[in-house]
This record gives C-alpha cells, sequence and structure tokens, in this order.
C-alpha cells in the first residue's frame, strides 16, 4: 500500500496530559507490553467519516522507543489509507504514548490521496463510481473490476445474455473484458466481439485482452497450433483478432509458460506483434512462475524490448500463495501489475453450493454444459478437497453476515484490498450478479485490520517466502 499512496501532514500538535482516557474500536498489539501507543483518526473539515484504532508499541519511553513507536505510527497510516480514508479532504489522526505516568499526545491533521485511484485531467463524465487503477508500470488504466467470458460467453450463456452482461458491465464502469483463444473453441471471443459491435462502443472506451497458448482449433494438426512459439504467437493473434473482429486488443497474455520454447522467442514474438504488425499494445503472462516472469522481464531488459507489463493469476480466498508469497520482487523492481481471475473460485466464494454437499445446485456452473474443466469438476464434486474449501467458505459467511454483507462481496472486496492488483476479472452469468459484485467496491472500507485478521485464521496466512524478499 506504501508505495501507491501519499500522505501530506499540514498541521501538527503536540500536547503532554496526565492519565487521559480513550475510546477505540481496533486493537492491534506490536507484542512488547512495556508502553503503551493508542492512535486514532476523526474526520477533519469536509470529511463524514470517523474511526479510532489502538496500537500497543513497546519501549521503555517515548524517546528510547522511538522506533517501535514510529513504526506503530506507520502502521497506523498505513491502516489509514487502507481504510480508503485517502481521496478525502481533511482527517486528523492522534498519536498517544504513555511513559512513566505522563501521557505524550500528538495530533497531525492533514490529507491523503491514493495513487490507486486515477487523477484525470477530466471528471469521468459518466459518474459510476468505478475505480479505475493503472495497470502495474504502464499508462494503461483498467477498472478495479474486470469482466471475462471464460465458460460463460460463448459457453453457457446464450447470445442475448452476453449481450446484457456486457451491457450491464459497461454501464456500471467497467472497462476492461478478457477472453482466451481457448474460451468455447474461440466462440467466445466471436460472441464479445459481436457485443462489442452491437452495442457501439467506441473502441477507445474499452480494454480488450485474449491469450494465446492452449490454441489448438485453429488447424487439423494441432501440433503448432498451440503454444507460445513464434509461429503460433503471430497467427494465434491474428486468428483472434479475426474472431473478434477487432484491429488490436489491447492487452495479449501468454496464457501458461511454454517450457519448449526458448524465452528470448517468446519474448521477441510478443514484441513483433505489438511493435511491427500493431495487434496488441502490452503484452503479459498468465499463471507463470515467478522465475519465469522474470526471466522474460530481464531478456526483454537486456534486448531493450518490452517487457511483459502484467500477470494473471488465480487470487482468491482460497489462493493467495503466489500473489502474496512469490511475486513481491516483481511488484517492485519491474512494476508488474495484476489482473487477477477466479475471485469467487468459480463461483464457491459466493456461498451457492454450502448446502448441496452431493450434486452441484441447479443452475449454477457446475450444474450445466459439458466443458471439460466442467465436467471434472462435476465428476470429482464433493471431493476432499471440495468439502476442505466448503467448510471455510462456511466459516467466512459467519464473517460476511457479521460485517453484513453478501458472501460473494467479501471475497470480491478482499481481493480489490490488495494494492498490487490492478483488476479482479469477474465472471458472470447474468447481468444481476455483475450489479452485485461492483458493489465489493464500496465494501472495501468494511474490511477493516480486525475482520482482515478474522479471514486469515479461516483461511490461513501466506508467509512471503524469505528467498523472494523484497
Ligand atoms: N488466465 C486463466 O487461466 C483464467 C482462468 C480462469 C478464468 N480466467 C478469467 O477470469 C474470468 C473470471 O473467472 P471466473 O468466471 O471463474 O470468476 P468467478 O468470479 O470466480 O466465478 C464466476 C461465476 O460465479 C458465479 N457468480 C458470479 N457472481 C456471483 C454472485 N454475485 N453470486 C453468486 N454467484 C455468482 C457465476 O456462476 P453461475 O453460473 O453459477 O451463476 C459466475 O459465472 C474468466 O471469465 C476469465 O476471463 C482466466
Amino acid at each position: 500500500m506504501l508505495n501507491r499512496s501519499a500522505c501530506s501532514i499540514i498541521t501538527t500538535g503536540f500536547l503532554l496530559q496526565k492519565a487521559p482516557t480513550s475510546s477505540c474500536e481496533h486493537v492491534i498489539d506490536t507484542g512488547d507490553e512495556v508502553n503503551e501507543v493508542q492512535s486514532g483518526a476523526g474526520p477533519g473539515p469536509g470529511s463524514a467519516c470517523g474511526v479510532t484504532l489502538l496500537y500497543r508499541g513497546g519501549g521503555r519511553c517515548p524517546f528510547s522507543c522511538y522506533k517501535s513507536w514510529l513504526d506503530s505510527i506507520w502502521d497506523f497510516l498505513r491502516d489509514i489509507l487502507r481504510l480508503g480514508f485517502g481521496g478525502k479532504k481533511g482527517w486528523f489522526l492522534w498519536s498517544r504514548q504513555r511513559c512513566q505516568g505522563i501521557t505524550f499526545f500528538f495530533f497531525f491533521l492533514g490529507e491523503t490521496k491514493r495513487n490507486d485511484t486515477v487523477k484525470m485531467a477530466w471528471e469521468e463524465p459518466r459518474k459510476t463510481g468505478m475505480v479505475y487503477r493503472r495497470l502495474g508500470n504502464s499508462g494503461l488504466h483498467v477498472s478495479a473490476l474486470g469482466l471475462g467470458g471464460w465458460l460463460t460467453f460463448g459457453g453457457q450463456v446464450e447470445n442475448e445474455g452476453t449481450v446484457a452482461c456486457l451491457k450491464q458491465a459497461y454501464d456500471l464502469g467497467i472497462n476492461f473484458f478478457d477472453t482466451a483463444e481457448s474460451y468455447a473453441g474461440g466462440q467466445s471471443e466471436v460472441v464479445m466481439g459481436q457485443a462489442i459491435k452491437q452495442l457501439g462502443w467506441k473502441r477507445n472506451d474499452i480494454v480488450i485482452s485474449t491469450k494465446l497458448n492452449w490454441g489448438g482449433h485453429n488447424g487439423e494438426v494441432l501440433v503448432n497450433n498451440h503454444g507460445l512459439s513464434r509461429k503460433h504467437i503471430v497467427e494465434g493473434l491474428r486468428a483472434s483478432l479475426q474472431r473478434l473482429n477487432l484491429e488490436y486488443v489491447d492487452i495479449v497474455y501468454a496464457h501458461r509458460p511454454d517450457r519448449l520454447t526458448p524465452m528470448e522467442e517468446v519474448v521477441r514474438a510478443f514484441n513483433h506483434v505489438i511493435e511491427i504488425k500493431g495487434w496488441a499494445m502490452y503484452w503479459g503472462t498468465s499463471e507463470w512462475s515467478a522465475d519465469e516472469i522474470a526471466e522474460a522481464c530481464g531478456i526483454a531488459k537486456q534486448l531493450g524490448l518490452i517487457a511483459p507489463i502484467v500477470e494473471q493469476p488465480f487470487y482468491n480466498l482460497l489462493h493467495r500463495k503466489k500473489v502474496e508469497g512469490e511475486f513481491q520482487r516483481l511488484y517492485s523492481r519491474f512494476g508488474l501489475g495484476l489482473t487477477t481471475f477466479s475471485p469467487l473460485k468459480f463461483g464457491l466464494l459466493s456461498g451457492k453450493y454450502n448446502d448441496s454437499p452431493d450434486t452441484p445446485p441447479p443452475g449454477s456452473r457446475f450444474a450445466k454444459g459439458d466443458d471439460k474443466f466442467v465436467n471434472y469438476m462435476r465428476d470429482n464434486y464433493g471431493n476432499k478437497s471440495w468439502q476442505d474449501d466448503i467448510e471455510k467458505v462456511k466459516k467466512l459467511k459467519v464473517i460476511a453476515d457479521k460485517v453484513g454483507i453478501p458472501q460473494s462481496e467479501l471475497a470480491l472486496a478482499w481481493v480489490l484490498k490488495n494494492p498490487n492488483v490492478s483488476s479482479v476479472i469477474t465472471g458472470a452469468s447474468r447481468p444481476e450478479q455483475i450489479v452485485e459484485n461492483v458493489k465489493a467496491l464500496k465494501s472495501m472500507a468494511l474490511l477493516t485490520p480486525e475482520i482482515m485478521k478474522e479471514i486469515d485464521e479461516v483461511v490461513g496466512s501466506v508467509e512471503l517466502d524469505p528467498a523472494r524478499q523484497d
């Protein structure tokens, strides 16, 4: 969060007082019990919300323990920003340090700005409330929630439904739409392209991505119709554009790594379709390891070529390892952005499967169609790993109820809160789901550090791999 936030303190106050009392809503214990630091925040001029937090820091007095005290303040500042005070003009925060019966009070009055909420030359004319974030270190802005067409568009959802979903998403401010050469055997690209034309969207208003690697359906001899060879990247993207009926995509992803093709060939081929052909603006990776992404970025740098700007990983409350445990250096060193997929773990985190232990509930993704993945999930429905997930999802329901939001909203808001995530690619079989899912933007503020801790206790937090510390 820190690297995306800026804080300017305009007024600072300092006060000594004996044995004060204060109220608190959140307690964050830094482990050292000797002294106590309490911090709070409240609305400043022009702001309508207030929160009080309490921290316990360590050390024998404010001057000998300044480091842990500063750490506490810094943590506190970070949490203020996390709580979404950013963008509100005017807030104050206070901190109290008690030492040998004397209490020191510090007051700060200032304003915060969040860099992940784009400040534009002109205000968004449509006032949808959508948040747009920079895609990694690139200049491209994507809506914090995106919409993808896997299993749905061209598959389980008929064409009219596809148009309705895309329209609903666009009307709510979503500008980022994702598909792939392999989705519904290419039909996802076809119907999404048709919907874009039918809806009459301007090409410059939307961000379209597709993905290459699985291929297969482009020809009869499959051997070169998949993978990341220069041949398939060039031919595959040309075929995708024909299906989409577009001149270019904004982002083309390598849908998986191809360990049989040299990395230099992959990097050069993506540069070719961007620089020479003009068929894509940027390229990215999907479900690559940290080492593979670093290798591609390193080769691109060495050769003066365009590096991948984004990774598209599986990331949700039940799958956190790569994004939180392995990618850390990629964010800071290469400015890698993330467009994460399956935030509801295919619908599981909405809670819709909680009370159907043996067969998927009618109308749900796993109850319909004969897609290979869906068939696999249906055949393995209710197995041990499914049950383990459902156990966690049921416990998350208690937290969602406490916060007062649907489970799906909790799951989406949780992903949105990760500052390294540029866009959360959602899926929807009906427009109403999109309406519900966009509400997660507002729910982010409800996921206080206390609630996040409760969530960690249910799903387990992720330790950053020491070898990948920044
Ligand atoms: N790069 C990759 O390898 C990869 C892999 C997978 C996905 N993706 C991308 O990510 C996108 C999203 O993946 P996903 O579809 O698996 O996302 P998801 O958000 O985990 O699941 C979406 C499904 O959950 C259900 N749902 C959505 N909102 C709901 C709500 N509010 N309440 C109850 N149920 C709700 C719907 O299924 P029902 O039919 O049950 O209503 C919907 O189709 C894909 O379209 C694709 O673009 C990429």
